[in-house]
Order: C-alpha cells, then sequence, then structure tokens
C-alpha cells in the first residue's frame, strides 16, 4: 500500500490538488518526464499520472491531480493517511536533458503541473529556461513560486487578463522568439489543442519542439494499444515510445479525436457513482 503524506489545494478554486504519496522504490529511480500508474483499490482503474516531484531521501513521489475523471475524483475524496492500492513506476522514457543551451517550456493550465518538474530538471542542469505558464484566469494559476524559483525567467499568461499579462502561451513564446531570444528547444505540455498550436508556432522558425503526451492508458506497458498515437506517420504507443515527442510529427487531431471516445463512459461512470455516495455530487462537465 502507497499511503497519502500530504495533500493540498494548488489554485484558490481548489481545481488541482497535489499529493505526497509514499513510495520509496519509485522515489529512488524517477526522473523528469516520466510517470506512474496508480490504482485507489485492487478493483480500481488504472490512471497514468505524470511525476510532478520527487524527494528520494524522504522516498516521496508528488503528483498533482485535476479531479475530473470518476478515479481523480474518488481520489479527491481520500485524505493524508489513507492508502492507494497500487502506485506503479517510473514509466516511460525520461526527458532528454544535456546539450542544450536555452530551452523554453510552455505549459497551459494543469499541464504546467507537469512542466515544472522539466522546467526544474532544466534549470538544475544549469540550461538557462524561460517558463511561459498559461492560464484561464488567475483563480487557477498554479505553483507560480516553484516555476519562479526554478526558470530564468517565468512568464505568466491569462486568457482573461485577471493576471499576468493578457495572451495565449503560443503568442507569448512568438513574442519571446521574435524579440531575439533563441531557443534550442521548446518543450510544450497542456490541452492537446494547445500544444496543436503551439508546436505550429514553433514551426516556421525550425526550432526542435517536443510535447508530452498522455493519452488513455491501460496497462502502461505497451501491449494493449490503448495509448496509440500517430506520429511521422507511424503509429507510437506513448506509454513505451513516449510520453515525449516530437511536435511538429504528432497527428493531434487524431489524438483528439481518440482522446473524446470513452467521453460518454466516463459520465456514466461518475453518474453510477453519485448514486451511491452521498460525497459525490460533483457535476461532469
Ligand atoms: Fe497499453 Fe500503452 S497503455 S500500449
Amino acid at each position: 500500500m502507497f499511503p497519502i503524506v500530504s495533500k493540498r489545494p494548488l489554485n484558490e478554486a481548489g481545481t488541482v490538488l497535489e499529493y505526497v504519496i509514499k513510495a520509496p522504490l519509485v522515489a529512488k529511480k524517477c526522473l523528469p518526464g516520466q510517470f506512474i500508474v496508480l490504482r485507489l483499490d485492487e478493483n480500481g482503474e488504472r490512471v497514468p499520472l505524470t511525476i510532478a516531484d520527487y524527494d528520494r531521501e524522504a522516498g516521496t513521489v508528488t503528483i498533482m491531480v485535476q479531479p475530473v475523471g470518476q478515479t481523480t475524483r474518488m481520489l479527491e475524496l481520500m485524505e493524508v493517511g489513507d492508502s492507494l492500492a497500487d502506485f506503479v513506476g517510473p514509466m516511460g522514457k525520461p526527458t532528454q536533458i544535456g546539450g542544450q543551451k536555452r530551452v523554453c517550456v510552455v505549459g497551459g493550465g494543469v499541464g504546467c503541473a507537469i512542466g515544472y518538474p522539466v522546467c526544474k530538471g532544466f534549470y538544475e542542469a544549469g540550461i538557462e529556461v524561460d517558463m511561459v505558464a498559461g492560464f484561464r484566469s488567475k483563480d487557477i494559476v498554479i505553483l507560480e513560486d516553484e516555476m519562479r524559483a526554478h526558470s530564468t525567467n517565468l512568464y505568466i499568461c491569462t486568457d482573461d487578463g485577471s493576471y499576468g499579462e493578457k495572451c495565449f502561451g503560443n503568442a507569448k513564446l512568438e513574442e519571446l522568439i521574435k524579440s531575439g531570444r533563441e531557443y534550442d528547444e521548446v518543450f510544450i505540455i497542456g490541452p492537446l489543442k494547445m500544444m496543436k498550436f503551439t508546436a505550429l508556432t514553433t514551426k516556421p522558425y525550425g526550432i526542435k519542439t517536443i510535447c508530452s503526451l498522455c493519452p488513455i492508458m491501460i496497462d502502461a506497458s505497451g501491449m494493449c494499444g490503448g495509448c496509440r498515437l500517430t506520429v511521422g506517420g507511424e503509429t507510437k504507443f506513448a506509454c513505451v515510445d513516449g510520453p515525449d515527442f516530437d511536435g511538429h510529427l504528432v497527428d493531434f487531431d487524431s489524438a483528439m479525436r481518440r482522446g473524446a471516445m470513452y467521453k460518454a463512459q466516463e459520465k456514466a461512470a461518475v453518474a453510477r457513482r453519485e448514486e451511491h455516495c452521498n460525497l459525490y455530487k460533483m457535476e461532469v462537465k
């Protein structure tokens, strides 16, 4: 069993929660960009989540969760002292850190929870990092202090202008590129649509662009095909070939269609759960 050591909301709106989990074997080996697969109980759904941070000495791993599906909403009800049945990892290939002089990490919304450890990994390796963090509005901004402490420059953007600059992350990135900022690489993490348009932004400039993709996964070991993506015309499995891929080669449109395939089932699962649990009253979006 894997106990929850701490739990806290990461923004005013409480839309993203941080959990620190005691998992010494995962903490011993994990690297930025890798993920874990958890199950709440032995009959539970397998949910892949990117490792947001780790403490090898304490034997803990940090994950960040946006409660939107059935399992993540059940996880939201768990508290410090409760335990997860499974916490398997580290899975996937680590982000390639090294050899770059200056990079830009662009995070969109809760994607900043994944962008942050990558940003920190670059920064701690002595690489200059511009972090562009985009959010819809001020109340859902996460990890501002952490990103600021582990980047050369932090640029916060909000769609509605309620905090930072009023623009989208890809517009800020383009402004930086046009101002003469030279990047060896741009790393993008966020909703698929945001990654698609940010990758399109870097393409005319010929900047190496990496996107982190975490689609629906089942076995997370390359056997079921659930996480398949089309990259450069070839089928790839995010769980074993990724999660990082060349953003100029990913077929984002097919990834978006696959991502929407199970929405009806997810909604039905949440509705079934609501019937049986008084604590479970949140509306599915
Ligand atoms: Fe089954 Fe990746 S989750 S192949």
